[in-house]
């Protein structure tokens, strides 16, 4: 047997009374061949290996380098110096893998994000990632504790589907027809009955469309999985592939959606300060760090923690599309010219204006509800004034969209009228249309962007950095 270790972790908070454990790990720096700082990933606080150099073999100390995994074997006593409770007392010290210090790249230094991310393989072993990665994980559990707390089905929606659920177009194809030399129809076209499924088929952009399904049984459902889109958006705020949680709830209106949105985002919030305190004080320096380096106006007003105990403990701000439209006529950045992209009521609101909404006039997340119904998907309900749909999108400071739903239209007459307006072919979506034949009810849903939200709560920039191997235009790496 191997694993007789004790988690770093767990060796930190432990009593020292002299107790001989084993502890196992990689090597994050060794000093004056006598302190090994050992890391295994349970925390970004290191364990102090104090070796007796003087009675190891020096072939063995050279072997000790940074990015060397260890099994050490050693007494647990309280530390003589500053900066931690314990050290432990090397009394066998065997190498399980050697790292060549001329070739491994992590060095005890500074590394940029760019690099980082070019060896993506290597960055969750620094304190950055290690955070980032700890938290992503927390986040994650915390999502099936909020919805299991609330009798929530966490449903499996496909991966390969048939159907366009958003209708953007922004699909990525599954076949395994030759793409050099496919079958081809009687009129040229590629003849797709002789593909794997039959029919066209493409990687999902949301399980929603399924979601509906199920929760027209067991009315509150949720699906967290991955998700695909072909946009070539090269942005910190966009991924070819990327997880989306998506409730979707029977007997739920506008509100009722608003209101779950807002607590679940102030759950998972809450549940990190709770659980993973350590990893945001590591996160809040860093970003404190980094903006030291920019100029004063791009600095965050708030540190990292700050920022997410307001978010927790203030309402989000809730406003209508044609209220937000009016915000931005009467702001001094438009006044100024200071927009790139034009502002009426009818255009789809740009990053810029969402920005202006969020850090600069409310300076808390806002949801933005009823928008035209002009560029929101098919399934959204119809309002009244025949103009606008019940649609909300949460943005949210520094990230800007972090979630988008609507309550979805139930009605079968006004959904067909709708799908025809917008070329949607019925025949191919029976299947969905048939939970608005038998048994019909008010619902609602909404999509939280796993990936933004983990931005948010850790702080980082880029989107790349907060999923373990990003897919981006032109880039598939790992
Ligand atoms: O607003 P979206 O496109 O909504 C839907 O997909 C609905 N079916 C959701 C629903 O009502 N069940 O996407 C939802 C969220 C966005 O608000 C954003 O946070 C995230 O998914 N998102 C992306 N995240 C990273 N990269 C991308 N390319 C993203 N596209 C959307
Ligand atoms: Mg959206």
């Amino acid at each position: 047997m191997l694993n007789v270790r004790v988690k770093v972790k767990d060796v930190l908070s432990t009593e020292p009374a002299g107790q001989d454990i084993v502890v196992m790990g990689w090597v994050r720096t060794f000093r004056n061949n006598q302190f090994i700082a050992l890391n295994d990933g349970s925390t970004n606080a290191n364990l102090q290996v104090v070796v007796d150099f003087e009675n190891t073999d020096p072939a063995l100390l050279k072997r000790i380098t940074t990015g060397a995994s260890l099994r050490i074997n050693g007494n647990l006593v309280a530390s003589l110096g500053k900066g931690q409770k314990v050290d432990l007392k090397a009394t066998q010290i065997d190498i399980l893998g050697d790292s060549d210090p001329e070739q491994y790249v992590l060095q005890p230094k500074k590394h940029s994000l760019e690099f980082l991310r070019e060896v993506a393989h290597l960055r969750f072993r620094t304190n950055t990632f290690g955070a980032v990665f700890r938290i992503r994980h927390a986040l994650a559990f915390a999502v099936h504790q909020f919805y299991n707390e609330r009798g929530f089905i966490y449903f499996h929606s496909p991966i390969i589907t048939a159907s366009d659920a958003e209708g953007a177009g922004e699909l990525f194809r599954v076949s395994t027809l030759d793409p050099l030399n496919p079958p081809q129809t009687e009129d040229g076209k590629i003849d797709y009955n002789q593909d794997f499924f039959g029919k066209p088929t493409n990687l999902t952009v949301s399980g929603q469309l399924e979601g509906e399904l199920a929760a027209m049984a067991f009315s509150e459902i949720y699906t967290f999985g991955p998700t695909f889109r072909a946009e070539n958006s090269n942005t910190t705020r966009h991924l070819a592939e990327f997880w989306m949680i998506e409730p979707e709830m029977a007997f739920y209106d506008l509100e009722d959606n608003m209101n779950l949105a807002e607590a679940f985002i102030k759950y998972l919030i809450a549940y990190v300060m709770e659980h993973n305190r350590e990893d945001l004080e590591t996160l809040d320096l860093r970003l404190k760090e980094e903006d030291k380096t920019k100029p004063e106006a791009e600095r965050s007003e708030m540190g990292l923690i700050e920022k997410l105990e307001f978010v927790v403990n203030n309402k989000f701000e809730r406003i209508t599309y044609t209220e937000a439209i009016d915000i931005l006529l009467q702001s001094p950045a438009y006044k100024k010219k200071k927009f790139k992209y034009e502002v009426a009521w009818g255009i789809d609101m740009q990053s810029e204006h969402e920005r202006y909404l969020v850090e600069k006039h409310f300076k808390k997340p806002v949801i933005v509800t009823n928008y035209p119904k002009d560029f929101k998907a098919f399934y959204m309900r119809q309002n009244d004034d025949g103009k606008t749909v019940a649609a909300m999108d949460i943005l949210a400071p520094g990230i800007g969209e972090i979630v988008g739903g609507s309550q979805r239209e139930e009605r079968l007459d006004k959904l067909v009228s709708r799908m025809e307006d917008m070329h949607i072919p019925q025949n191919e979506m029976s299947w969905y249309l048939d939970t608005r034949r038998f048994g019909t009810v008010p619902h609602a849903g909404f999509g939280l962007g796993f990936e933004r939200m983990v931005q948010f709560v850790t702080g980082m920039g880029n989107i790349r950095d907060v999923i373990p191997f990003p897919r981006t235009p032109k880039n598939c790496e790992f």
